[in-house]
């Protein structure tokens, strides 16, 4: 594997794993002549294609972790009695001492935590605030008749502006929204942490208390969506005054101690392949999401899951909490950072806490905004190297959507980086992917939407070219690195 990479600059280093490799899953290598004929079978949508029919997977960073020794064997003390199971009292416990949240509900993921929520505290005609609403949170919002509010600093939209923390909220729009017009209609105000929308940037401490103090002036809680805490925690550290000797567990307990309660997948910053849960301070509250949790999910004691899952949880969330861990994990995602700008590849600045979002509309600036850059991006990452990304931009947060106008003033490419999954060549090789997709930017045409579902389009949408697609002009036939061309020291045409 160690072959030499052309993008790669002599002074970036790669971070250095700390841990080493058990298990080892063979990685496909579809030919290009099976990646187009992949595309045109799955409508030029990448979540249609079979994960053999990719070669690097950097659709999402949810749910794709490689689990630790310790979580697989916890997996082996599953418990599976249907109530009060050991492994939910160890998991209920470990949540409590993270968070200080007394009331933990355990949902087999993220969304259907926010379900819960959303379906107790959401009427027609109440208006849900947050930095940037995630698609399953917003889409939640809407079918309880609400209208999701994105109220995130104006930075955030600025791809180049180098700010710490481009996840804050306005909080003087917050105010003035809960003294306004949303006055007795805010059931609730929520935090993404971090702002996996706008490019995984992190919400800081500091914001959080203003935030915290307006929501109690007003007598509105504040919930988190906590998926990626642990990740906004470390940047916490690392930026924000006064916090670089704190531990990951104290800024996140200074986190919790500002809010009412919070949502969590747990297949982000629990280190596991299923599972979430919802907390809260509220008791009265909690008594009716066990009521719909036992509709929806199951009993308290599993809420969805296997009791194996919540032992491997447990271990997962105390992991995710790992300096060792969290500085290899952030130090991926800049190390690709740093690929790409020795290539001159525009993308979301400074880079998150999961990946990198590439700038599509700087990327493909001859494409307009009705011509899908992000999505033609995506489709061309894709057939040059097997390289599966996500848009996230107007298909995923378009017009159509729930017959909501929302403009969307961001079109990026997102490359979820899964966590403990892939080493640094294989950063190495999506850089030179991207690379070579940039020399040609010029010949890419754009695409366009022929199948709109109403809601969460960008999972079932298709597309189509909007002109015979151009030929990739040196793409590999092979989706895995030339080791003859790298060692020539040449540059992939
Ligand atoms: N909130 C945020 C900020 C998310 O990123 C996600 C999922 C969810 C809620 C829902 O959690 O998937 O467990 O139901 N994000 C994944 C992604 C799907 O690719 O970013 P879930």
């Amino acid at each position: 594997m160690s072959v030499h990479v052309s993008v790669r600059p002599r002074e970036v280093r790669a971070p250095p794993e700390p841990y080493k490799v058990k298990v080892v899953e063979a990685i496909p290598d579809p030919s290009l002549e099976q990646r187009e004929a992949a595309l045109v079978r799955g409508g030029f949508n990448l979540f249609n294609l079979t994960s053999d029919e990719v070669h690097i997977d950097l659709l999402t960073d949810s749910g794709t972790s490689a689990m630790s020794d310790r979580q697989w064997s916890a997996m082996m003390v599953g418990d599976e009695s249907y109530a009060g199971s050991r492994n939910f009292a160890r998991f209920e416990a470990t949540v409590q001492t993270l968070t200080g949240f007394p009331h933990v509900i355990p949902t087999h993921q993220g969304r259907a935590a926010e379900n819960l929520l959303f379906s107790t505290l959401v009427r027609a005609g109440h208006i849900v605030p947050n930095n940037m609403h995630f698609d399953t949170t917003r889409t939640h919002v809407l079918r309880n008749g609400a209208t999701p509010v994105n109220l995130v600093v104006r930075a955030a939209y600025d791809c180049d502006d180098p700010a710490p923390f481009k996840g804050n909220v306005d909080v003087d729009r917050l105010e003035r929204l809960l003294d306004g017009e949303g006055r007795g209609k805010v059931p609730l105000v929520m935090v993404t942490l971090t702002n996996n929308t706008g490019g995984g940037q992190p919400v800081s401490l500091r914001n959080l208390e203003e935030v915290s103090t307006v929501c109690r002036a007003a007598s509105v809680p504040l919930y988190l969506d906590m998926c990626r805490w642990a990740e906004n925690a470390y940047f916490i550290r690392e930026r924000e005054r006064g916090q670089g000797s704190r531990s990951i567990r104290e800024i996140g307990r200074s986190i919790f101690d500002l809010a009412e309660g919070a949502t969590m997948s747990a297949k982000k910053d629990g280190l596991v392949n299923i599972g979430g849960f919802l907390v809260t301070r509220d008791a009265a509250l909690a008594d009716k999401l066990r009521e719909a949790l036992i509709v929806f999910e199951g009993f308290p004691t599993y809420g969805g899951l296997a009791r194996r899952d919540l032992e491997a949880m447990a271990v997962g969330l105390e992991e995710a909490t790992e300096l060792p861990y969290l500085e290899h994990r952030i130090g991926q995602v800049r190390y690709l950072a740093a690929l790409l700008d020795a290539e001159g590849i525009p993308f979301m600045r400074p880079p998150g806490g999961h990946g990198i979002y590439l700038d599509a509309r700087r990327f493909l600036p001859h494409l307009g905004r009705k011509e899908l850059p992000g999505q033609a991006l995506v489709v061309e990452i894709y057939r040059e190297g097997g390289v599966r990304t996500v848009e996230v931009g107007g298909i995923m947060f378009g017009d159509a959507d729930g017959g909501t106008e929302i403009s969307e003033p961001l079109e990026l490419v997102r490359l979820a980086i899964p966590r403990r999954v892939y080493s640094a060549s294989h950063l190495e090789f999506v850089a030179e992917v991207i690379a070579k997709v940039h020399r040609r930017r010029n010949e890419i045409r754009g695409m366009r939407m022929v199948h709109a579902p109403e809601h969460l389009r960008h999972f079932t949408a298709r597309f189509e070219p909007l002109a015979p697609p151009a030929p990739a002009e040196g793409a590999v036939a092979s989706a895995r690195p030339r080791r003859a061309a790298r060692s020539r020291g040449s540059r992939p045409a």
